[in-house]
């Protein structure tokens, strides 16, 4: 609940505790004081159409009452359990999310934000290859803002960190609006899955633990790839992944 009665200098002081970095270092500096459906409203009463949906979060449209009566509902019976402990509604998620996912992919992990799902999918390739190889990672990917995916993104701000996270290898993206001239989305997506190729045949002593693609790059473009493309680096990491199983055999030697 806001407070009944703020003044303009409750609000500047608020902006001054802030750490750099939050939304409020850009301008304008719009309070957002509500939102419904594709609406959202500033402080100053100011409507918008939200095409960002704030980061894509509310894709079902702000403030659903669907989704307002499960969190109240839920909150009451009880609002925080920790990651240690089950609750019904972990478990039936868990369980739905795994029947409509499709082939295998049958396991569950929850994260709270995107950065710490991309991080924990960087841990397990990491886990998972012996010895831990480059991450390759696509040029303009976007993939969050902890150590780590903020190393895997590009460009970033926080350039000087690069040496605290996984080495990278960056590789071109298939954006179609940014093909040669001349050259159609296909041919466009071929070249750059042959460059994927090409970059994981060239770590030879150093083979990399995973290829991490979004397939809408957020930041770095909204737009997703021709479909081929998809395949296409399926197909590669399953002719390729002989790689990583002949390290195995030797780490067990
Ligand atoms: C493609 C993509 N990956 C990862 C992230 C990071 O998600 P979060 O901001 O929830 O940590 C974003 C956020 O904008 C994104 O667009």
């Amino acid at each position: 609940m806001l407070p009944a009665v703020y003044t303009d200098a409750d609000l500047e002081a608020g902006r001054e505790a802030i750490l750099g970095g939050w939304s409020t270092g850009s301008e304008p500096k719009i309070i957002l004081t509500r939102a419904s459906k594709s609406s959202i409203w500033d402080a100053d009463g100011r409507e918008y159409l939200d095409f960002t949906s704030q980061a894509w979060s509310n894709n079902i449209g702000a403030s659903d009452p669907r989704v307002l009566d499960a969190a109240d509902a839920q909150a009451r019976q009880i609002s925080h359990v920790r990651s240690n402990y089950d609750s019904i509604p972990l478990l039936l998620l868990a369980s739905r999310l795994a029947q409509i996912a499709p082939g295998n992919l049958n396991k569950v992990s929850f994260c709270l934000h995107g950065s710490l799902a991309v991080e924990s999918a960087v841990k397990l390739a990491l886990k998972n290859s012996n010895p831990a190889g480059p991450i390759i990672v696509l040029h303009d990917s976007y993939h969050g803002r902890s150590l780590t995916t903020m190393g895997m993104s590009w460009p970033h701000m926080e350039r000087a960190l690069d040496s605290l996270t996984p080495p990278v290898m960056r590789v071109r993206q298939p954006y179609a609006y940014r093909a040669p001239a001349g050259v159609t989305p296909q041919e466009w997506a071929a070249r750059c899955a042959d460059e994927l190729r090409s970059a994981i045949l060239a770590c030879k002593s150093n083979r990399p633990s995973a290829f991490v693609m979004e397939p809408v790059q957020g930041n770095g473009t909204q737009l997703d790839f021709p479909r081929e493309y998809y395949q296409y680096v399926r197909d590669i990491c399953t002719e390729l992944s002989w790689c990583s199983a002949r390290r195995q055999v030797a780490a067990t030697r």
